[in-house]
């Protein structure tokens, strides 16, 4: 065995363990749902064929073709389904459309013997299209006035009052684009149905209850019919939250239709031109600051860049509209919202789940608006935090607040960010043609599913005989670390060494009605289930053992003799949660997770290209339940944030062509994502001390989605290098994402800037 795969005996909660899977991930033995196709007899492939337009009505699909192509068993179309033709959670997205929506919009399915004869068989069907006009851009959606869903609003205060008395008002747009998640294993799903009709569905998803529910609408069933299971996945980011869906449809409607197993498992190319991807969204801004910049009033409409349907971009939007302070206090505020439907892939979660989308608009907002009033960006920042008991916009009291100014003076304090500072002004008088800058960010982030309903969870506990322990729960693994903290959660609550835990995976036979494993609340929620039931078993131990102090397996031998059930099934709901949706007001978030991140970079002024040379993070983990683990999610979370603000750069066919509506980015070769020589140079991580959560388990914070929020740092130190090259006090729009080109011109435009007047003159 090697070294990797000796779990720690006794990795209690709070000690420091490898990944779960570690070994078998690195070995590559982990097995992923598509590793079970060639263990699995009598497979049929499954092709898409995918529309050649962004919008057109299909006037004719003659599919007899296909038939002719050997190895090809059936085409899949809207007539083969028995239940609801549709796979979208709010019922707007039909499996098999007679309108595509979007460039790469699935049409109808071939199955085949092997993947090429599915393959072959879909490039013989005709389809006819009457093209329609297409929408692609969030301004283009805005002029034709093309929204979808409720277009809410938020806010405290008389802003146009606040904004009339304030000493400094500025107004301006922020754009930012989207992110695809570039999971490394694609949407796959494997379905099977067995001699009793029971349909078992094998998919990667975050969401198993929803897709089994999916499921039984799509074949007509009830939810009872159906099991998912979802062994792991190979990364989600919430690219598999709803977007499995459709594939473990089709899947399953081809294994009813043909009695055999169906597998559909996209290509990178399918992957990308099919699912959705983070929104880009649009702001619009009107910000007011008194004499001494402290904030007075914001005046904010977020356009969010939906797609084709609804999707979850009302719940994405919400928690932008939540997001908008960051971690400011804004005495009189407006938000409105809206979701633009345009002719592109259905834009859905992506880690943060609209949260970075808001939280970018006020650091755009301060980032600019420092210079117009002569604070330094650190000072005006500091100055805005909130205070302990201060509400956000939403009317929720912010708990904990001075973790921000903890943590940002201990990021100044280890960064030796003053010192760093001075040497940088002086690196930059020196050098002519390279700039650097130092930038230092906050994060507040709210931890629970903003519709209540979701903040429950359930776990399955089983204590064999022997003493060993198997333990189920509604989370999927998606490499964040879950079940690993899981394992631990379990384990501490037991009083046994890990070693004597199982984990089994997710399914929903085993635990129903389950949420998403999303808004980073996996663990707080499962957790939470799975320590409920090791209290049930534990106190009935307790009974059995009567004081005698028996070792574990002879207590479990004893307690099995005088019938006392050695399982349970846990459960739990997080408590003291409230949302009024209607008017965007309640106590959504059981907490907020706080962190602080100073990144320095350096630019070059003839091409744009930059380093980020390094970066100091201070984040709070609460008691983390898994060091490791945390250290991890740290980490990727702030480079994945980095790629998505200052690399990752989608396009979409613009042009009036036949090419319009088509992602021109499709692969890792057009789609420039992070990789190891864009990590910071130096990379400091700690995680904030003495941050005990009260009520959560064990202490401890969600950790999965905050970090990717510590980028903003990067993007800021970006925008003061840039302006760095031209005369003091300019304010510098930077586009989003800020690739190398976009920071070329940005700089090039401050070289031949012309110093501005001070604000106070
Ligand atoms: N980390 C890895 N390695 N892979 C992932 O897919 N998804 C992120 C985050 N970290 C993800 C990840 C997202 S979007 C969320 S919501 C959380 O993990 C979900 O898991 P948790 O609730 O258990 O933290
Ligand atoms: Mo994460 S975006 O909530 O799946």
């Amino acid at each position: 065995m090697s070294e990797l795969s000796q779990r720690p005996e006794h990795a209690v909660v709070g000690e420091g363990m490898p990944h779960e899977s570690a070994a078998l991930h690195v070995t590559g033995r982990a097995i992923y749902t598509d590793d079970l196709t060639p263990r699995t007899k009598g497979v049929l492939h499954a092709w898409p064929v995918q529309s050649p337009h962004a919008h057109a009505r299909i006037t004719r699909l003659h599919i007899e073709p296909a038939y002719g192509e050997p190895g090809v068993v059936r085409v899949l179309t809207a007539g083969d389904v028995p239940g609801l033709n549709d796979s979208g959670i709010k019922h707007d997205e039909p499996l098999f459309p007679t309108e595509v929506m979007y460039h790469g919009q699935g049409v109808c399915w071939v199955l085949g013997e092997t993947l090429e004869a599915a393959r072959r068989g879909a490039g013989r069907i005709e389809v006819d299209y009457e093209p329609l006009p297409a929408l692609l851009t969030i301004r283009e959606a805005i002029a034709a006035r093309s929204f979808q869903g409720v277009m809410p609003g938020a806010g405290r205060g008389d802003v146009e009052e606040a904004l009339a008395r304030a000493a400094h008002v500025f107004e301006g747009e922020t754009e930012m684009a989207g992110q695809e998640q570039f999971y490394l294993e694609t949407h796959a799903s494997l379905a099977e149905v067995d001699d009793n009709g029971q349909v078992f569905v094998q998919s990667s998803t975050q969401h198993p209850t929803e897709t089994q529910e999916v499921v039984a609408h799509v074949l007509g069933l009830s939810s009872h019919a159906v099991t998912v299971q979802c062994l792991r996945m190979g990364g989600g980011f919430g690219g598999k939250e709803t977007q499995a869906n459709p594939y473990a449809a089709v899947a399953a409607l081809g294994a009813t239709v043909t009695g055999r197993p169906v597998r559909v498992r996209l290509t990178r190319a399918q992957d990308i031109t099919m699912t959705g991807k983070r929104h880009g969204f649009h702001a619009g801004w009107r910000v007011g600051f008194d004499d001494t910049g402290h904030l007075v009033a914001l005046d904010t409409t977020l356009t969010s860049d939906g797609g084709w349907s609804l999707d979850l971009s009302e719940p994405v939007l919400a928690r932008a509209i939540c997001h908008v302070d960051n971690a400011y206090w804004i005495p009189a505020i407006r938000i409105h919202g809206r979701v633009a439907r345009t002719h592109k892939t259905s834009q859905t979660a992506f880690r943060g789940f609209g949260g970075p989308q808001g939280m970018l608009v006020i650091e755009d907002i301060l980032g600019r608006c420092a210079p117009l009033l002569g604070i330094d960006p650190l000072d005006l920042r500091r100055r805005n935090f909130y205070a302990e008991g201060q509400e956000t916009p939403y009317g929720q009291p912010v708990r904990h607040a001075d973790r921000v100014r903890v943590a940002w003076d201990q990021v100044l304090a280890t960064g030796d960010v003053v010192r760093r500072t001075q040497e940088i002004a002086a690196f930059n008088a020196a050098h002519a043609h390279t700039k650097r800058a130092l930038a230092v960010t906050p994060v507040k982030f709210g931890i629970s599913f903003n519709l209540t309903a979701f903040n429950q969870a359930g776990a399955l506990v089983h204590v064999y005989k022997d003493g060993s322990v198997l333990i189920n729960h509604g989370g999927t693994e998606m490499g964040q670390g879950l079940h690993t903290k899981m394992l631990q959660v379990a384990a501490t609550s037991l009083g046994v060494p890990l070693s004597r835990v199982r984990l089994a995976p997710t399914r929903t036979d085993k635990v129903p009605n389950t949420s998403a494993t999303a808004a980073s609340s996996g663990s707080d929620l499962n957790g939470a289930a799975i320590k409920n039931a090791c209290e049930q078993i534990t106190a009935r131990l307790a009974e059995v053992d009567d004081g005698r102090n028996l070792a574990w397996d002879e207590l479990v031998r004893e307690a099995y003799f005088a019938r006392v059930p050695l399982f349970a099934a846990g459960y739990y709901r997080t408590e003291g949660l409230h949302w009024d949706a209607t008017v965007f007001r309640g106590t959504p978030f059981k907490y907020f997770a706080y962190g602080v991140a100073a990144a320095e970079v350096e630019v070059d002024g003839f091409t744009g290209a930059y380093r980020t040379r390094r970066v100091d993070i201070v984040h709070d983990v609460g008691d983390s339940l898994s060091p490791l683990v945390d250290l991890g999610q740290i980490e990727g979370g702030f480079v994945q944030g980095a790629g998505w603000l200052t690399l990752e750069d989608l396009r979409w066919d613009t042009t009036e062509g036949e090419h319009r509506g088509r992602l021109t980015t499709q692969a890792a070769s057009t789609y420039k994502l992070p990789s190891f020589s864009e990590m910071p140079e130096d990379f400091r991580v700690a995680t904030l001390e003495h941050a005990h959560e009260d009520g959560a388990v064990y202490g401890s914070k969600a950790v999965g989605e905050p970090p990717l929020m510590l980028a903003f740092s990067v993007r800021e130190a970006l925008r003061q290098a840039c302006a760095a090259f031209g005369p003091a006090g300019i304010s510098v729009e930077l586009p989003s994402p800020a690739t190398p080109e976009a920071v070329y011109w940005a700089l090039d435009t401050a070289r031949r800037a012309v110093a501005p007047e001070p604000a106070g003159a």
